[in-house]
């Protein structure tokens, strides 16, 4: 019987290639699964049965579409959201979040279609590799990975010619400058002029934080226990949410990152970014984290978060010490309900002007400089005097043994 394989399909250039690749040097079926983790499939100005019909036209036996948007927003998203992942402080992880789901179908498709191993179109030198690698081996140690273009040793030229000798239709990516990868995070922008750290960000590339607004936008976003539920009072879907927000965000030209990151495999690397919806949101959950989480958990929670967003960064979506954070972020995000209102200032400017909660951890009482004031002055003295207590000891016995010195 002819081993199967199941490709992680983009409608690309590699992944089209990689199909007749894989029938040709593994003598194999080729099944695609294209997974719809809310990019715009639009911006080629395409669908997902255009996309389909090309997995068929490159030789794929099936071309499986998924829509996992949802299940990206819900699963992915919000524990992103509970965890303010940025990873190096900036990075909300978006390709990152989306490999584990890909990488949850693939393997499902697998076992559905009796394949005995996986393949991706990622290159040696990035990141993806990495989490669809070892994303596979928590979920079915027993599968094969195959990375075509890890071995294929062809350059885009190449590429483009052995998709026209195997009349592989490749739609614009003959003439594609940057990489890109986007989904409903937001979008990572790669390649051309971005790769001279020194050289200013182009503005072509993006489309989702192009200011064409001049009017300040206010949006009231509402959490229940960590998750975002509603955006000026409107109950929407999570995944709805990310993108009512990032539109409007974006409308007004935020979300832009700039940044030199350390991948994984060792390569430093100048990206650039839009993630309109993710930065608002993080930014508006952190906010109400400020006026709901207790002071210890909210410290230890400040030190776990770059963990998470590393390990995720990582390709450690599936494992245990990353389940383990997951159930820390979990049992902090119990308290984190209510409002944040945001004021988005074109262009590129995002303030957070108002929060307020039922679960305030902040008491107006205690807090006030007024009449109403209920805090117990009486208790500060002796409790600032032992706080201070250990310094005074400390100090005098200094003061004492230079005075004997000299
Ligand atoms: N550097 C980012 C990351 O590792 C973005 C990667 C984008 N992937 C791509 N295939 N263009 O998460």
């Amino acid at each position: 019987m002819t081993d199967k394989i199941v490709l992680a399909y983009s409608g690309g250039l590699d992944t089209s290639v990689a199909v007749r690749w894989l029938i040709e040097h593994h003598d194999a079926e080729v099944i695609a699964v294209a997974v719809d983790v809310g990019q715009s499939t639009d911006s080629t100005g395409e669908d997902w049965e255009a996309i389909q019909q090309r997995a068929f036209a490159a030789g794929a036996v099936e071309a499986v579409v998924i829509d996992a948007r949802n299940e990206m927003a819900e699963d992915y998203c919000v524990p992103a959201i509970a965890a303010n992942a940025r990873y190096e402080g900036k990075y909300p992880l978006v390709s990152a979040l989306s490999r584990p789901v890909i990488v949850k179908h693939l393997v499902a498709e697998a076992r559905r279609f009796g394949a005995t191993a996986v393949a991706h179109g990622c290159t040696g030198k990035g990141n993806d590799q990495v989490r669809f690698e070892v994303g596979t081996r928590a979920l079915a140690p027993d599968l094969d990975v195959i990375a075509p273009a890890r071995l294929w040793g062809m350059t885009r030229e190449d590429s483009v010619e052995y998709a026209a000798k195997w009349n592989i239709p490749i739609g614009q990516s003959k003439t594609k400058i940057y990489s890109i990868d986007e989904n409903l995070w937001g979008r990572a922008i790669e390649c051309g002029v971005i790769e001279d750290p020194w050289a200013k960000a182009p503005d072509d590339p993006y489309t989702l934080t192009r200011v064409t607004s001049s009017e300040d936008d206010e949006m009231v976003i509402s959490f229940v226990a960590g998750v975002p539920v509603a955006v000026d009072n409107k109950t929407l879907s999570v995944a709805d949410i990310i993108d009512e927000v990032g539109r409007r965000a974006g409308a007004t030209g935020f979300g832009r990152i700039d940044m030199v990151e350390n991948r994984r495999v060792g390569i430093k690397s100048r990206e650039v970014y839009e993630c309109p919806g993710a930065l608002a949101l993080i930014a508006a959950h952190a906010d109400l984290e400020d006026l709901c989480l207790e002071r210890d958990v909210h410290h230890e929670k400040l030190r776990l978060e770059p963990r998470w967003a590393e390990l995720v960064y990582d390709g450690m979506w599936f494992s245990p010490l990353k389940e383990a954070i997951d159930a820390f972020m979990a049992s902090t995000q119990t308290h984190v309900t209510g409002d944040v209102r945001l004021r988005f200032e074109p262009p590129g400017v995002m303030r957070i002007e108002g929060r307020r909660s039922p679960l305030a951890l902040y008491d107006h009482g205690l807090a006030t400089y007024d009449a109403s004031d209920t805090f117990r002055h009486q208790d500060a003295e002796g409790f600032v005097r032992l706080w201070g207590l250990g310094v005074a000891t400390w100090s005098a016995k200094q003061k004492s043994q230079e005075e004997g010195a000299s």
